[in-house]
């Protein structure tokens, strides 16, 4: 085995200095894979939680801190019930059989969203198994559920405007990083790199507020498809990215060469 990830890692070389601190990830095609095997949908959502088992240990594995997992959005609610009962049973099942190697591993888990809206024995789980693993401090594992980008954004204006009205907060004291508090999760780093599979090229109401400056790569595999070699290969295109943030490349070029002669 340790000869397979020699080799692999051999075909799409990595910088372990470079690698990005928080990856995001929009699983997509699970759906188009079962169809194009003659299955139905469910067994495309359960061939992708192996992608997300194999793409979990790797980052781990990689030293990567942050991986956030679009596992359910907002307009999923929409799906027919039977596929969106088939996606609720599944995360239940997931937390259940990788507890124990999140904890083995070091492995946070957390959840962002709406999560009031996820039925009752899922929203148990879920909080028994972030409880479980809170000490985890190898990698923090976000699963985005019952998420939505607006709806994270306008549910922390509502916050914030409680706050203003209350007297607790000045409208001159409101800039990017207070506002940050209000989301979801503060602490979490915005994602240096957004991997899309299934070929679309769209945001799909994921991160809008954390991925100004996010990397996008988007592959035509499709979720269940996404193995080792997949992350490599997204990884290595990262690393051939020139990350400027609104900056000319000499100035990019002269910051690196600060930072790396400390
Ligand atoms: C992604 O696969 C999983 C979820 C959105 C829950 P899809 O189910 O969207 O698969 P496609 O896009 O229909 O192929
Ligand atoms: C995005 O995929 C949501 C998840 C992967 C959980 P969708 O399949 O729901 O996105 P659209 O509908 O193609 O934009
Ligand atoms: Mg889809």
């Amino acid at each position: 085995m340790e000869m397979g990830a020699a080799l692999t890692e051999s075909a799409f070389p990595l910088n372990h200095q470079r690698l990005p601190r928080h990856v995001a990830v929009i699983m997509d095609g699970n759906g188009r894979w079962a169809q194009r095997r003659g299955y139905p949908r469910i067994r495309g959502h359960v061939a992708g939680v192996d992608s997300v088992r194999t793409v979990v240990r790797q980052a781990r594995k990689l030293g990567i801190s942050y991986l956030t997992l679009f596992a359910f959005s907002e307009e999923n609610w929409q799906r027919p019930n039977l596929e969106v009962r088939a996606l609720m049973a599944l995360l239940s099942r997931y937390l259940d059989r990788e507890l124990k190697e999140m904890q083995d591993n070091q492995i946070a888990l957390r959840a962002i969203g709406d999560l009031k809206r996820l039925p009752g024995a899922v929203q148990q789980d879920l909080a028994r198994t972030i409880e479980a693993t809170a000490d985890g401090a190898k990698m923090i594992l976000t699963l985005a559920l019952s998420y939505g980008g607006r709806t994270e954004i306008v549910q922390a204006v509502q916050a914030l405007a409680a706050d203003l009205l209350s007297g607790r907060l000045k409208p001159q004291e409101i800039d990017a990083a207070l506002f940050r508090r209000y989301l979801y999760a503060p602490d979490l780093p915005d994602p240096d790199l957004l991997i899309r599979t299934s070929g679309e090229y769209r945001l799909s109401n994921f991160l809008l507020w954390q991925s100004p400056y996010t990397e996008l790569y988007v592959t035509d595999t499709l979720w269940p498809d996404f193995k080792e070699d997949d992350f490599l290969k997204a990884l290595a295109a990262y690393q051939e990215r020139e990350r400027r943030f609104g900056q000319t490349r000499e100035q990019i070029a002269a910051l690196n060469n600060t930072s790396s002669r400390h």
